[in-house]
Parts: C-alpha cells; sequence; structure tokens
C-alpha cells in the first residue's frame, strides 16, 4: 500500500486572512512539484558526470580509493576514528571469522563548539588526546601491536591516494584557518607521533562511503550510502572506466571505484533549485558563501535556521501581525534554533499545539496565539518536506546514472534517523520521479537505515586496504612499508 505523508493542511479554518495569505506564499515558496523533482533529478544526473570529467563540474565526484566490497571474510583488530560535528567517536573493531560478524569497543568525547572554528593544532591535539585517552583507557599497560586506523573525515579531500586527503573545503559551519588546501594526514599523524600512540593511519574515508561499504557488509542489494545529518552527501561504486579524470591512471576499466560524491555541493551555480529568499540568506551569512548550495537547502544544520529567518522575516513584514509586542531577542540570535526544533513542532500530538506552544516559551521567550502556532506548524511542515523532497534527488540521480532500477540505499544521519515523516516524504519523492504508481505493490528502490559507516565501515575499509596492500595491488596506497607492519610489534 502506498501511505501519504501525513499533513494538518485542514486546521486552518480560525487563522486570520493577512497570516493565511503568508502561509499560501510560504507553501508556494518551499513547495517543490512531481515536475520540478524530474527536472532536478535529470539536471542532477549530468552534473554528476560533469564531476567525473577531465574539466570537472561543481559537484567534486571525489575517488576514493576504496576499490572493493567486503566479502564479509575480512578479519583483524582495526581503531575507526569519526570526527563528528558534535562528537568524537573512537571505536575498536574486530572484525571476526565469522562472515558479516564483529565484535566493538567504543567512546564518545565531546567536540567542543570553539574548536570549529579554533586553530588546526587545537584540532589535531584535541583528536589525538582523545585517541589517548581511548588506548589508555581500554588497553592500560598493554604492549599494544601498531594498530591501523580508518579516520572519517567527512568533509571533501582530494585523495591521490586512500590514505592521503587535501581538504577542498570546509562544510558544515567548520571554519579552521590553515587546514583546506593541505593534506591532513601528516599534521594527523604528527600529533599521534608527539603522543607516541602505536596507530598508523590506514585509510581516510567520508561517511558516506563508510555507510556504502558497512550496508553492504550485510546487505548485497545496498548500492549507495546516503548521509542525511548536518550535512548531506552520498557514495556509490563507479567502474574505472567511467571516470574520465582518472584515465590517465590507466586503471583496469571494469575495476570498481567507491565514489564520494559530495553532492551537498549540486547546483552551486543556481540554476535549477527553487531557492527562496531565505535561502539566499543563509549562503550569504556562512562561513563560505557560494558553497554548498543543494546541503544548506536541505540539511539538518540549516533546517531551524530556514525557520527562524522566515519568522523573523514575517514579524518585521508591516502587512503581518505576528508575535506582535513580544520580546523578539532570542529569536534574533543566528542559528539558535537546530533542526529537533522543527521536529518537535511536527510531532506535537495535540491538535491544540500545546507542546508547541511550550517550546516556543522556555526556548524563545514566545508566546503564540492558535493562529500563530498553526503557521509555525505549517512552516516546519514545509521545511521538513521539502528537504526530504529535495534529498530523494541526489539517490535518484545517481539511481538513474547508474541505471539502477531496484536497489537498497543505506542511510545515516541524524535528519534521517530522527526527524519525523522524513522516510515516508523520500520515498513518496522517488515515487514521484521514477512514475511508481499504485500499481508498484513495493518500492523497487527503498532508502533504508544503514549499518554503522564510521565504526565498522572504516575497519572495513582499513581492512581491504591492507588486504590489497599485501596483495601487491598499489593503486591509490601510498607508505605501503608502514602499512604492512601493522598489527606488527611497534618498532622501537
Ligand atoms: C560533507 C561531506 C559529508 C556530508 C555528511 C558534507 O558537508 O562535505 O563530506 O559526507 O556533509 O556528513
Amino acid at each position: 500500500m502506498v501511505r501519504k505523508p501525513p499533513s494538518r493542511k485542514g486546521s486552518m479554518a480560525d487563522v486570520p486572512k493577512d497570516l493565511l495569505a503568508q502561509i499560501e506564499r510560504l507553501e508556494e515558496l518551499f513547495s517543490v512539484s512531481k515536475e520540478k523533482l524530474i527536472a532536478i533529478s535529470d539536471h542532477f544526473v549530468k552534473e554528476l558526470e560533469k564531476g567525473l570529467s577531465k574539466e570537472g563540474g561543481s559537484i567534486p565526484m571525489n575517488p576514493t580509493w576504496c576499490m572493493a566490497f567486503p566479502d564479509g571474510h575480512e578479519e583483524g583488530t582495526f581503531l575507526a576514528l569519526d570526527m563528528g560535528g558534535t562528537n568524537l567517536r573512537v571505536c575498536e573493531i574486530t572484525l571476526t571469522e565469522e562472515k558479516g560478524e564483529f565484535d566493538i569497543i567504543q567512546s564518545k568525547y565531546k567536540m567542543p563548539e570553539e574548536l570549529k572554528t579554533g586553530t588546526a593544532e587545537e584540532l589535531w591535539g584535541y583528536i589525538a588526546d582523545c585517541l589517548q585517552q581511548f588506548i589508555e583507557y581500554h588497553h592500560e599497560g598493554e604492549d599494544l601491536p601498531q594498530l591501523p586506523l580508518g579516520f572519517t573525515f567527512s568533509y571533501p579531500a582530494t585523495q591521490e591516494y586512500i590514505n592521503h586527503g587535501i581538504l577542498q573545503r570546509w562544510t558544515k559551519g567548520f571554519d579552521i584557518a590553515g587546514v583546506e588546501g593541505q593534506d591532513v594526514v601528516p599534521p594527523f599523524e604528527a600529533a599521534l607521533a608527539e603522543r607516541g600512540l602505536p596507530i598508523k593511519l590506514t585509510a581516510l574515508i567520508n561517511d558516506t562511503t563508510g555507510t556504502l561499504i558497512a550496508s553492504a557488509y550485510t546487505d548485497t542489494e545496498m548500492k549507495i550510502g546516503a548521509i542525511f545529518g548536518t550535512g548531506c552527501n552520498a557514495a556509490y561504486m563507479e567502474n574505472c572506466g567511467s571516470i574520465p579524470k582518472l584515465a590517465h591512471m590507466n586503471l583496469n576499466p571494469d575495476h570498481p571505484m567507491a565514489i564520494n560524491c559530495e553532492y551537498g555541493a549540486f547546483d552551486n551555480e543556481h540554476v535549477i533549485l527553487p531557492r527562496t529568499p531565505y535561502d539566499v540568506i543563509i549562503d550569504k551569512e556562512s562561513p563560505r558563501p557560494g558553497q554548498q548550495a543543494f546541503e544548506k537547502m536541505i540539511a539538518g544544520l540549516y533546517l531551524g535556521e530556514l525557520f527562524r529567518l522566515v519568522l523573523l522575516d514575517l514579524h518585521q513584514n508591516p502587512d503581518v501581525e505576528i508575535f506582535q509586542g513580544q520580546d523578539m531577542s532570542k529569536l534574533q540570535r543566528p542559528y539558535c534554533l537546530d533542526a529537533s526544533f522543527l521536529s518537535a513542532i511536527e510531532e506535537d500530538p495535540f491538535e491544540n499545539l500545546s507542546e508547541t506552544s511550550d517550546l516556543f516559551h522556555h526556548k524563545l521567550n514566545l508566546s503564540c496565539t492558535k493562529p500563530e502556532l498553526e503557521l509555525c506548524r505549517r512552516l516546519a511542515e514545509l521545511i521538513g518536506t521539502r528537504a526530504a523532497r529535495l534529498s530523494a534527488c541526489g539517490i535518484a540521480a545517481i539511481c538513474k546514472k547508474k541505471g539502477y532500477t531496484a536497489c537498497h540505499v543505506g542511510a545515516d544521519g541524524s535528519v534521517f534517523n530522527k526527524y519525523p515523516h522524513f522516510k515516508a516524504r523520500g520515498a513518496q519523492a522517488l515515487r514521484d520521479i521514477f512514475g511508481w504508481g499504485k500499481e508498484v505493490k513495493k518500492d523497487p528502490i527503498v532508502i533504508m537505515a544503514a549499518e554503522d559507516g564510521s565504526g565498522v565501515g572504516a575497519a572495513l575499509i582499513a581492512a581491504l586496504t591492507l588486504k590489497r596492500a599485501k596483495e601487491g595491488n598499489l593503486a591509490g596506497i601510498r607508505d605501503v612499508d608502514a602499512l604492512l607492519n601493522c598489527h606488527k610489534p611497534m618498532p622501537n
């Protein structure tokens, strides 16, 4: 059965004319029709191809040097490090001989907010300190062998090797000077060496690639790994022969290569996405204007900010009466609302929207009338629905490009996992794009919860890299001798 995502559109009877007119304007601005979704995904396919070409395009389409799916027989103990926006997670993963099984221990560390705009030394020092704490806590007094590490660094990086990565640009609000344009591996390894840690960075990976590989470990239908979280992006397996920008390397054309699309950068040139004036402000006031056009319309980092900008704009509009005579100072603080605020509004189970009312009161010091609450509710729904529908265009584009008519997409990230109705709205958008009507009983392309990409996925990619190094298949691997010392006692 095809279930339409729910909407509260019906409950607008008592809303005054000025607010009703604004709701209609917002509906116009934020709704994306079926026809538009199709046009966006068709254009998206061309942009993915451009990204793979020698000339390049807006979408980076970064080759990752992850050149195989796991076969389920990977073995050994690996560290995995995930540098997320809010947390830093360190895992130790032991892949066992049993097909598809593993043991995991992990610790989480808070990523201090100041670090995102601090110095490079502080960043690498903090990360290395966390790794040191992990080792000391879990392996006190042990003589450890050199442990291979899969480092999930979820930012666009140019990789000539899998254990190398030049940061193209910071995304998701990070702004640390002196890192863009540089290989991030040497300063990271220097911080490890200073602390005498028995760790060798074996693979620098993206969260999407990790998600793809971890999901494919347990489900062979998985063709795409996607993140719908603070940022948005996807990875998939390409054939080397379809990557013209790698032609000079004479790789076997049939050999697979995972591509980290970095498609948050889709439509940086603003030719197709239906941007609103609020999207324009978000971009202008971000640390990297002109970058990540697609991401800024759909990713978790920006959903609360979009909502805030709309409400402020309505309040400032002389033709609209909203939050009349109230103290707006809290709402005036940029990025004071995150996506969880919108989630909570959309999840309010009560017809009188009493939870939404409490939320506005506690978080923003605003008391709302019932019509104001109705407007806020509809706005959250519009922003959340637009995010889900546009998100589906990236997935549809990869499927169209690869000719996948049926597959699984492994997805992770706070928006996918926590935002109400995101999955149902995304699934509806895929039906709209591919024209699956009622006669299609089961959606052929399904976006489903992924396995742990930045833990198990990172460990698997490190394992696959060591396996390739041992076999002498060295394309895209540097510092091979040091990698081959992994799992051996630490050299003195
Ligand atoms: C980054 C990607 C990442 C995505 C999801 C984007 O901002 O550029 O590398 O995969 O966020 O975390």
